[in-house]
This record gives C-alpha cells, structure tokens and sequence, in this order.
C-alpha cells in the first residue's frame, strides 16, 4: 500500500475545497489560527510515513489530550478509575452538563469534559506536580521533548471557561471531585492547551497500535488490555454526538479536539492525523472528517 500516493489524492481533491464549518470561537485564542490549513500524517508501523500539507505546523490538541490523560490515569490506577467515570457513549454534546446531573455526578465517559475534568482530578491527586509530570508522560510517549503547553491558550480558556467551572462544581457537589475545583481546571486548561503538528500527533498514538506492554514510566505500565479498552472508548466515544458517524464513515478508534485535529489509529497497521480548524456543529474537524473517510475507503484499512 503506498500511502503517500493515497495521501496526495486527498490532497489534491480537499485542500481548496470548502467543506464549511467555522473556527472555534468559544477560546478566543483559538481563533488566532488560520482558518484554511490543512494537513495529515500517517506513521506506519513498518516505519514508511507519508504526509502532506502542513504536517509540520503545530495546532492545539485541546480533547485529543484527554486520551493521553485517561492513559496515565488508567495505568495509575487500573479498573478502580472506572467508579469514577463511565464507559458508555453520551449522545450529548462535548461540553453537556444536564446528563451529569440526572446521572448523580458519575460522566457518562472519560472523553465528555465533566468526564475529562474527573480524569484530571484523579492525576491531581497521583502527581507530584500534575503539569510537570504530566508533561513528562506525553514526551516519554511521543519519543519527543520539544513538546508543550500553550499558557495563553490555557488563560483564554480559562478566562471564558464558565461551563467548565460550572461541571466542575457539580461534580464535587457529587463527591466526584476531590481536589480544590480551581487547581483541577488550571491543570484540565492547560493538558487541553498542549500544541503538536500532525507529524508530532501521529507519533504520539503509535503506541496504540501495539501489541505486549505498549509503554512504561516510572514504575507504571500501560498493557494492551488498557490500550484495548482506550481504543474502544474511542471508537465509541471519540467523537461525542458524532460518534456513530465516524465509526460508520471511517470505522477506526478516533479523537478529534476543537483546536481542528483528529487522530486516529488503526490497531497494528498505523496511527494518522489530520488537521483542519473549520468545526462542524459538533465540534469536529469538516474537513478532517472527510479526509479520514477516504483514506480508509482508498486504503480499504478501517478495522471493519
Ligand atoms: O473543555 C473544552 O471545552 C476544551 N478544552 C476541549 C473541547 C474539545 O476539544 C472538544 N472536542 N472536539
């Protein structure tokens, strides 16, 4: 399979075409980006990477960062974290806050925010010092120091962050949040706030196409068992509202984030990613989505 080839064809059909949507506008920060970029990576497992496009140019991950909080946490604290947060697809918007109630304060999903707020919660109350550690995890992961936050970023999010803070104090109205509700969403904006290119993305979730013990860190380990219950949270829940629709047009374990990525992996074969900053109205990437539709469909290598 030559992906580069598949890769130049998506290219050339999508880059000038207008598939709507707008830049997130909720972060103000967010809107600073150029609207119109646009580019993929795909790392292979058998090492023969293709790309195109502004592979290279670094972008918030905003929730794609919530699958690599829910590893850490997961590898921390094993199945116990699942008291805390469900496993189920929420059919309700990223940012809801009325499922929360009506559930008692138990998210319906690690990748919702009141779930990726509780996930944070629990790296609160494991690290040291959540943000460095943290940092550290993702690095270790990715094979790559260079990553970071974006304090201004996180500080946008923060100042305009009132829904957040409002799922927040619920949750600990719920008992469901044990540290300082301000330390918590401090750590939550800035793990959302860290920047990686498509290149720097697709790298990072290689690890979740492997086999055997897929990563160790201080003492901790993440197992193919918990990469296989990630992968399927992603499957299931990656996409929030959205979610059937990804499995049903790409059929692979997914996460997209509002900063404009998707990544997404097929288990054994290749994680690829894909940026474009117009957002449907379920916060997911227009044109991220389609790209990712033809790759599997060019490929035929969805996992279905
Ligand atoms: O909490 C938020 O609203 C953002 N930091 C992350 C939301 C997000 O990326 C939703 N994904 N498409």
């Amino acid at each position: 399979m030559n992906y580069q080839d598949v890769l130049n064809n998506i290219y050339a059909e999508l880059s000038s075409k207008d598939l709507g949507g707008s830049v997130a506008s909720y972060i103000p920060e967010l809107q600073k980006v150029d609207s119109d970029g646009f580019g993929m990576y795909v790392s292979n497992i058998a090492g023969e990477d293709a790309f195109v496009g502004e592979y290279d140019h670094r972008f918030s991950i905003q929730s794609i960062s919530k699958v690599l909080s829910l590893a850490m946490a997961f590898s921390i604290e094993g199945e116990q974290l699942w008291h805390r947060v469900g496993v189920e697809p929420s059919g309700n918007p990223f940012n809801s806050i009325v499922q929360l109630e009506y559930e008692r304060g138990i998210p319906r999903n690690p990748f919702v925010n009141a779930g990726a707020i509780v996930v944070a919660d629990v790296l609160v109350s494991h690290l040291n010092d959540p943000k460095i550690d943290y940092l550290d995890f993702v690095r270790k992961l990715s094979g790559n120091d260079h990553i970071v936050y974006n304090g201004d970023v996180a500080s946008s999010e923060k100042d305009a962050g009132y829904l957040n803070a409002a799922v927040a104090h619920l949750l600990k109205s719920f008992d469901n949040l044990t540290n300082d509700v301000d330390e918590v969403l401090d750590f939550y904006f800035h793990l959302c706030s860290i920047e990686m290119s498509c290149k720097e993305l697709s790298q990072t979730f290689l690890p979740f196409t492997e086999n055997g013990i897929v990563f160790e860190y201080n003492g901790y380990q993440l197992t193919q068992s918990q990469v296989k219950r990630i992968n399927a949270l992603m499957l299931s829940c990656g996409f929030y509202d959205e979610s059937g629709e990804f499995a049903f047009e790409v059929g692979l374990p997914g996460k997209s984030g509002v900063g404009g990525g998707i990544v997404a992996v097929h288990p054994q074969r290749y994680s690829i990613a894909v940026w474009s900053p117009r957002l449907n109205a379920k916060g997911n990437s227009a044109k991220g989505l389609k790209a990712l539709e033809m790759f599997t469909t060019e490929t035929g290598y969805s996992i279905f």
